[in-house]
């Protein structure tokens, strides 16, 4: 036991140091582009120069700057430094920045991760999903078996990542790939996150591990095991299918009843309690020239009349 965790040990040390010699700058001086590798754990293109070269050639090339960019702002550049160029509609840049390249038609290579680097199928429209690009969609193969000569044994290997179509419906075979990438905590815990995809038609359908054929693909409060079998992709620690934390927030039709009935009703309120100030206002008004009406006609009878007292009292 314990001379396995040494061999374990020391596997793992070696691993870690021919990665971090790999991943070392080295701006201008000889390199190997067969040297580069993608990073098990990250999945990360490492070479043997630096973010802003490639290595020209297999065996003896040189660390040149790279000719295009994948990303608006690529990784490694400062924001005095100029990136290289974009590449234009149907090119892609490949991750090593050497040059924009051709769309990769169906079927053959791509690098892993890369769905844009596939050409679109004819009715991408149909196919287009979050799952995929535009229909596109870059998988590892599947195992390709071949009988050991002589023996009764299988020996599978993976073969390289390919581009495909996200096109196969119910009960279709399909390819499942999953990747995992490893994560260091800051005490030094190993995290582990497993992305898993595949060629059937999203999100209507999803590939079944266990038959790799295409299935339905679970509604919202249906039980599930994996994420990729729910329609939303996501399934909770209850192992039920739920919505994504990011999806927004959805108002329901009762909501917005209530909301526009309480506005209405609202605005109705207001407009009968202005309409009864107004009146009690005019009531007042009213009463007080009625008050002053009859106060100035009090007043001019109280004074007309002894006038024509007087005067009927000069005719007599
Ligand atoms: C740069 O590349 C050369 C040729 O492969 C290699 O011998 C050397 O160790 C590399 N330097 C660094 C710092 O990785
Ligand atoms: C790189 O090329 C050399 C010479 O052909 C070969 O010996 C070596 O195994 C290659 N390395 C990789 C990682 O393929
Ligand atoms: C693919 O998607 C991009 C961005 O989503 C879009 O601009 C483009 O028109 C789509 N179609 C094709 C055939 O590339
Ligand atoms: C999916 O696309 C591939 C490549 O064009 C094609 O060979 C295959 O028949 C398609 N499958 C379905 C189910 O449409
Ligand atoms: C992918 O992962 C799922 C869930 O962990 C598993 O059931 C399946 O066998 C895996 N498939 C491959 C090809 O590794």
């Amino acid at each position: 036991m314990a001379s396995f965790l040494q061999l374990l040990f020391l596997t793992v040390s070696i691993h870690t140091i021919s990665i971090t010699a790999l991943s070392s700058t080295n701006n201008t001086g000889i390199c190997s582009s067969n040297n580069t590798i993608f990073d098990p754990s990250t999945h990360k293109l490492v070479s043997q120069c630096s973010d802003h070269t490639f290595c020209s050639a297999p065996i003896n090339g040189m660390c040149i700057p790279r000719l295009c960019r994948r990303d608006e702002f690529p990784f490694g550049y400062g924001p005095s430094e100029a990136p290289p160029p974009l590449c234009p509609q149907g090119f892609f840049c490949p991750d090593d920045g050497s040059g924009c390249l051709p769309l990769v038609s169906v079927g053959a290579p791509c690098e892993p991760n890369r769905d844009e680097q596939c050409s679109p199928p004819l009715d991408w429209q149909d196919l287009a999903s979050f799952q995929n690009y535009n229909g596109s969609i870059c998988l590892k193969s599947t195992c390709m078996c071949v009988k050991v000569w002589l023996s009764s044994l299988m020996h599978c290997v993976l073969r390289q990542v390919t581009c495909r179509y996200a096109n196969i419906t119910l009960g279709q075979n399909c390819i499942v790939d999953n990747t995992t990438y490893t994560d260091t905590g800051p005490n030094g815990e190993q995290y582990m996150f497993t992305v898993t995809r595949d060629n059937c038609r999203s999100p209507q359908f999803y590939c079944d591990p266990g038959s790799s054929a295409c299935q339905r693909a679970k509604a919202v409060g249906v039980a599930c095991q994996l994420d990729s079998e729910c329609e939303e992709r996501n399934c909770n620690s209850a192992k039920v299918c739920v919505e994504p934390p990011e999806t927004p927030l959805r108002v329901a039709p009762w909501q917005w009843g209530l909301t526009i009935g309480s506005i209405l009703a609202a605005m109705v309120v207001i407009c009968i309690l202005l309409t009864l100030i107004h009146r009690r206002h005019r009531y007042a008004r009213y009463k007080e020239l009625q008050e002053y009406y009859h106060d100035q006609i009090g007043y001019v009878s109280s004074i007309s009349a002894p006038s024509y007292q007087w005067a009927h009292q000069e005719r007599t």
